[in-house]
């Protein structure tokens, strides 16, 4: 009989293994929930990154686009015909302007004077201009009411019209009406004037054509007759934009001009 101690090696070879294996397997499972869990940790930390990272970003593209924002409205104020104007002086000069024209800018019929408010600056600026260099309302025998204004442009300065000007940019009054037309004929034969005084005859800048809808009709009617017999807009030279609309008022009957008066009322505010 062999006296060799029995082979225990081969189960405590298993047993260890066994254990090997369980201690293993736990200790993978645990390695595997801390590469997890600081993988989660990594993500969370990345995320928080890439947010804070985005929120920059936004602050500084919304930065940006406040600044460009502010540059635009800075041009536009310094290519406004009316950059520092004092609209304080020119209310103070309003006054006489006021007895023709109403203390809010609506015009007087009585007076065949338009109402102001609601034109732009610029416009008002060039017929001032006009007015005073006889442009407009030289000739009493053929165009009274210019020549009741044209004085009183001759006072002002080129300050006081700016200041003016600015100050007419704060009235808010509306034009009374005294005339009767075909606001549908009317509004057919608009067409080819929308193409200068836009869709809604709010005037475009670009073309220097007045906004028409706080006119009143009685003096959209006179203007058009007056750019129809040459008495406004009959001198390139000195009236380039008076010159573009006088062909067209050469094309209109006065009844149209009526109908014309009639539609863009309708498209006031
Ligand atoms: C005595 C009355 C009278 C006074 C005062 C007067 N205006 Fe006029 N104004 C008129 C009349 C009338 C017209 C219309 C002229 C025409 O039919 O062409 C007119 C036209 C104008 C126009 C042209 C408007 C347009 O749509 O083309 C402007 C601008 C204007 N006046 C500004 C002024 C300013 C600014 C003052 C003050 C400094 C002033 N007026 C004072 C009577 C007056
Ligand atoms: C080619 C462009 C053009 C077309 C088309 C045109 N106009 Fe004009 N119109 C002008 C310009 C520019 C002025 C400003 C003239 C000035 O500065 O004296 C003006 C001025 C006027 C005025 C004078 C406003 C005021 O306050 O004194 C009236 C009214 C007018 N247009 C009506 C019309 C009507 C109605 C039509 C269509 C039948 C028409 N326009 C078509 C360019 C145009």
């Amino acid at each position: 009989m062999s006296s060799k101690p029995k082979n225990t090696g081969g189960p405590l070879v298993l047993a260890f293994t066994a254990v090997l294996v369980v201690m293993l397997f736990v200790g993978f499972k645990g390695l595997a929930k801390t590469a997890k869990e600081s993988y989660a940790k990594n993500q969370a930390t990345i995320t928080e990154i890439q947010e804070q990272q985005a929120k920059e970003l936004k602050s500084r593209s919304e930065k940006a686009q406040a600044a460009i924002a502010q540059q635009e409205d800075m041009k536009a104020q310094a290519a406004s015909p009316v950059a520092g104007a004092n609209a304080e002086l020119g209310k103070a000069k309003y006054a006489l302007c006021a007895t023709c024209h109403g203390q809010n800018g609506e015009g007087m019929a009585a007076l065949k004077s338009p109402a102001l408010a609601g034109q732009s600056a610029d416009y008002i600026i060039r017929q001032l201009q006009n007015f005073k260099h006889g442009v407009r309302g030289a000739d009493p025998a053929k165009d009274m009411a210019g020549a009741q204004m044209a004085p009183m442009a001759k006072m002002l300065s080129e300050e006081d019209m700016k200041n003016i000007a600015a100050h007419i940019g704060t009235l808010t009054g509306k034009a009374v009406h005294t005339l009767t037309g075909d606001a549908a004929a009317g509004k057919a034969k608009y067409a080819l004037c929308a193409t200068c005084h836009g869709p809604n005859a709010e005037g475009v800048p670009a073309m220097k054509s007045p906004g028409l809808t706080n006119l009143p009709d009685y003096y959209v009617v006179t203007q058009l007759k007056n750019f129809k017999h040459g008495v406004r807009g009959a001198d390139p030279s000195k009236d380039m934009q008076g010159s573009m609309m006088a062909p067209m008022a050469k094309m209109l009957s006065e009844e149209d001009m009526n109908n014309i008066a009639a539609y863009i009322k309708t498209l006031a505010k």
